[in-house]
């Protein structure tokens, strides 16, 4: 089982915010963050046109991040609504199990408070802790110099960039790849 060790967390602006594992019962309410979160930001490859999951796919999708060893996601409340999901998942092959992919969203009102650097740290620190692992990876848009402050602030490095591999509003768009090494000696070997 892979549950996050619920705490309470207190941003710089004195707001308590309470950081949890996201529950199966509560699927229809991360659909409802899903789809808010995907209008807010043109920062992330899910969009507004494209299909939400279904609610049986998303109970599924909580269930799974619940039991597999390699994963690890975190909700964020303020009082009681849901405003951040963070989560990191290792790679299925065996040949790539060594990395696990980070991805993370906040809605718009609940940016650049600290949540997201703080949510990153968190998922690091417990990737640390995890045996086997040996890297995160994520993918960012060149267009997103927010996310990428923040990566950068908690380590993460820029691998190479993939041209116009996104579209947004008719706008092409870079992704840029990121990792970190959580053992710094596994970078060299
Ligand atoms: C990207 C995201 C996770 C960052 O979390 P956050 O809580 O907003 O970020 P923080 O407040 O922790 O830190 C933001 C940092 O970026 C810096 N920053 C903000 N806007 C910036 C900009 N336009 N250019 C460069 N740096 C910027 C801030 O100064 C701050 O750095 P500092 O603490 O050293 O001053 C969050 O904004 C988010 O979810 N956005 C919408 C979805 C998204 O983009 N997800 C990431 C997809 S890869």
């Amino acid at each position: 089982m892979s549950v996050f060790t619920t705490k309470t967390v207190t941003l710089s602006d004195g707001t308590d915010v309470l950081l949890r594992s996201p529950e199966e019962s509560e699927a229809q309410r991360l659909l409802e963050y899903l789809d808010a979160v995907r209008r807010e930001s043109e920062g992330i490859m899910y969009g507004p046109d494209d299909d939400l999951p279904s609610l049986e796919e998303e109970r599924k999708w909580v269930r799974g991040n619940l039991e597999r060893d390699g994963s690890m996601h975190i909700a964020a409340d303020v009082e009681g609504q849901v405003v951040a999901l963070a989560g990191i998942d290792q790679a299925k092959f065996v040949r790539q199990c060594h990395s696990a992919g980070l991805g993370i969203s906040i809605r718009d009102e609940w940016c650049n408070r600290g949540l997201g650097t703080l949510l990153v740290r968190e998922l690091v620190d417990w990737a640390r802790g995890h045996p086997g692992l040996e890297q995160l990876t994520l993918c960012v848009f060149a267009s997103n110099p927010r996310a990428q402050a923040v990566y950068r602030k908690v380590g993460f490095q820029e691998d190479g960039r993939l041209p116009r591999r996104a579209k947004v509003n008719g706008r092409y768009i870079d992704i840029v790849e990121m990792s970190l090494w959580l053992d710094d000696s596994g970078a060299m070997s």
